[in-house]
């Protein structure tokens, strides 16, 4: 990725589809939830998402997406990258929201699935994790996935506009015993 030319190119306004879901996915959370992000990328929608009042724990993997938003909005961006195996110990806590925008597609199905088996770690029962995929990679078999690691599917929109599916679920709530 050329992460300059990315940067420059990039549209700073959540709009459309995007929009829809990413307003969907704050009204089903609290004000005083935190969401983890990861993929920050520049920062458009955790800067959206702050806000509108909601607490956001930027992440990335990039040192010029990290710099960007420590220059440009003097926001901190932690290092997380997805394929490792560990959690960072800097994160003390488990998450009320995990939003992943436009970086799942950079990983094969079994890759998604290893990252997928991973977040739960990181996700407080009953959490949200909104993601999204493009249209042509997005398949059935990654809702099937979620629903064998008992996420439950909230909401899924496929844009004709953009191109991409949309997705939240909520994780997995312990089952109370009869
Ligand atoms: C297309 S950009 C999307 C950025 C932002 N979420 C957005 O929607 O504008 C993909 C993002 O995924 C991040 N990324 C790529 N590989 C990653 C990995 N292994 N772990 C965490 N983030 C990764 C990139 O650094 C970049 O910020």
């Amino acid at each position: 990725m050329d992460i300059p030319t990315y940067i420059k190119n990039s549209i700073q306004q959540v709009e459309g589809d995007a929009k829809i879901w990413i307003d969907e996915f704050l009204q089903r959370l609290s004000t005083n939830a935190n969401i983890l992000e990861v993929g920050s990328g520049t920062g458009r929608d955790a800067n959206y998402i702050e806000k509108k009042g909601y607490i956001v724990i930027r992440t990335d993997i990039y040192p010029e997406f990290i710099e960007y938003q420590n220059e440009k909005y003097k926001k901190k961006v932690l290092f997380f990258d997805l394929k490792q195996e560990i959690i960072p110990d800097n994160f003390l806590k488990k998450f009320d929201g995990l939003f992943v925008r436009s970086v799942l597609n950079h990983f094969s199905f079994e890759e998604i699935k290893e990252i997928l088996r991973r977040l739960k770690l990181v996700l407080k029962s009953n959490a949200l994790f909104a993601f999204n995929l493009p249209n042509n990679i997005f398949s059935q078999k990654i809702i099937d996935y979620l629903k064998q690691e008992n996420f439950n599917l909230i909401s899924l929109n496929i844009s004709h506009k953009d191109g991409w599916v949309y997705i939240i679920v909520s994780s997995p709530y312990p089952q109370t015993s009869l």
